[in-house]
């Protein structure tokens, strides 16, 4: 485990059985369809690539990063700060997202994506911290719940770092109060 995590929430192995699980129900629900899974980054990117792979069906991937935290733990104002490259109209929209927190960033993304007339939108989240939602939105597809702790790993940040972790786990207090 990273010296600086107070312990660690979910393995790695946990996320791989997670990821297969989530690819195969995405994969019967979009058959026929040629998804646009759509990455959210950054925090997204390592379960997006994992998800993509483990799906079989033919889908077509595009980027789009938001920054709603600045440097530290809490929510702040949501910006588009790079948008899609190409039209999303007809098409079948799953936006891949690290975690629903408040809520706040994927109401802003889902309603700004809606005006641009696809034929639906869906969430998958790789982690959910329902008890902070303040914004009406679910995520459809989902991997884990996790509690109101400020987790960091597999994509997850804390200043921008710790994304390269391959589990997702508790950062240490001392490190965010310093
Ligand atoms: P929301 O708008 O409050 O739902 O915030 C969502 C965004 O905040 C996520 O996409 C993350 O980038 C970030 N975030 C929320 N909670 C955590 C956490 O525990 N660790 C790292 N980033 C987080």
């Amino acid at each position: 485990m990273h010296q600086d995590l107070e312990k660690v929430l979910i393995t790695k192995e946990e996320i791989e059985a997670k990821v297969k699980e989530i690819a195969a129900e995405l994969d019967r629900d979009y058959a026929g369809k040629q998804p646009l899974m759509l990455c959210i980054l950054k925090g997204s990117v390592l379960f997006f690539s994992d998800i993509i792979r483990a799906m079989q069906i033919p889908l077509e991937i595009d980027f789009m990063a938001i920054s709603s935290y600045g440097a530290g733990t809490t929510s702040g104002e949501v910006k588009l700060v790079k948008d899609l490259d190409r039209s999303i109209e007809n098409k079948h929209v799953v936006i891949v997202e690290d975690i629903v927190d408040t809520g706040h960033t994927l109401f802003y993304l889902k309603r700004m994506l809606n005006q641009r007339h696809p034929a639906s939108i869906k969430v998958c989240a790789l982690l959910d911290k329902f008890e902070r939602r303040e914004a009406d939105v679910v995520a459809d597809y989902k991997a884990f719940d996790i509690a109101n702790e400020f987790v960091v790993g597999y994509g997850l940040d804390y200043a921008q770092k710790y994304r390269n972790l391959p589990e997702i786990g508790v950062l240490k207090r001392e490190i965010y109060e310093k």
